[in-house]
């Protein structure tokens, strides 16, 4: 190879890298001490996993979903869906915090989850329906905390699970 191909090699080798390295999700590199904060925060902390993990039939946390949100068909209610406290029949379900890009958070900015988590409001803009605690978050986490949390679901494998639409009434 002359020098010159090989030096366009290596220019095209930079520019995958760049691009590799801006893409969402897991195959970001992320600073390993922020990750491991945010997985004290979510785990052990505010423990999302106690709606956002469905159970299996033995009332274990089903490790196949950790943290991808309620299975459509599971019964109603049950850990991850909830029934409207007015009675209305209307459920709202934990969703899919893990980074698939069309069932989870993949394609979520850091900015969305920020203020998802500050300001009780999902992607959409739709105030967040009981039981998400959004307001306790926010009194207990600040800004670098947000961001640990953020860095740790990133870092998570992403896992193929559409949650069903908050609102509708179980089949
Ligand atoms: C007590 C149950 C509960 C806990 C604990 C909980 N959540 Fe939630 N979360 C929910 C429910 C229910 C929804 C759906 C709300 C809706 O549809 O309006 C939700 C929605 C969300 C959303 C919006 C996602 C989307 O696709 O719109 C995010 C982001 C989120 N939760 C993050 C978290 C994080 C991070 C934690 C832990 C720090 C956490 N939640 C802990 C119940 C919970």
């Amino acid at each position: 190879m002359s020098a010159r191909a090989r030096l366009a090699w290596v220019a095209l080798g930079g520019l995958l890298a760049l691009g590799i390295g801006s893409l969402p999700g897991p195959l970001t590199a992320q600073d390993p001490d922020l990750v491991a904060k945010g997985r004290r925060l979510v785990e052990d902390v505010a423990d999302c996993g106690e709606c956002h993990t469905p159970l299996t039939a033995t009332g274990e946390p089903d490790e196949r979903y950790h943290l991808a949100g309620h299975v459509a068909g599971l019964p109603v209610p049950t850990n991850s869906a909830f029934k409207d406290l007015k009675g209305s029949g209307a459920v709202t379900y934990a969703r899919n915090l893990t980074p698939d890009p069309e069932t989870g958070l993949g394609a979520w900015s850091e900015e969305e989850f920020r203020r998802t988590l500050k300001e009780g409001v999902n992607r959409e803009g739709r105030p967040l329906r009981h039981p998400m605690p959004w307001k306790r978050f926010l009194k207990a986490f600040g800004d670098e905390d947000i961001r640990a949390i953020w860095a740790y679901l990133r870092s998570l494998p992403p896992v193929k699970n559409q949650v069903p639409e908050a609102g509708v009434p179980p089949q």
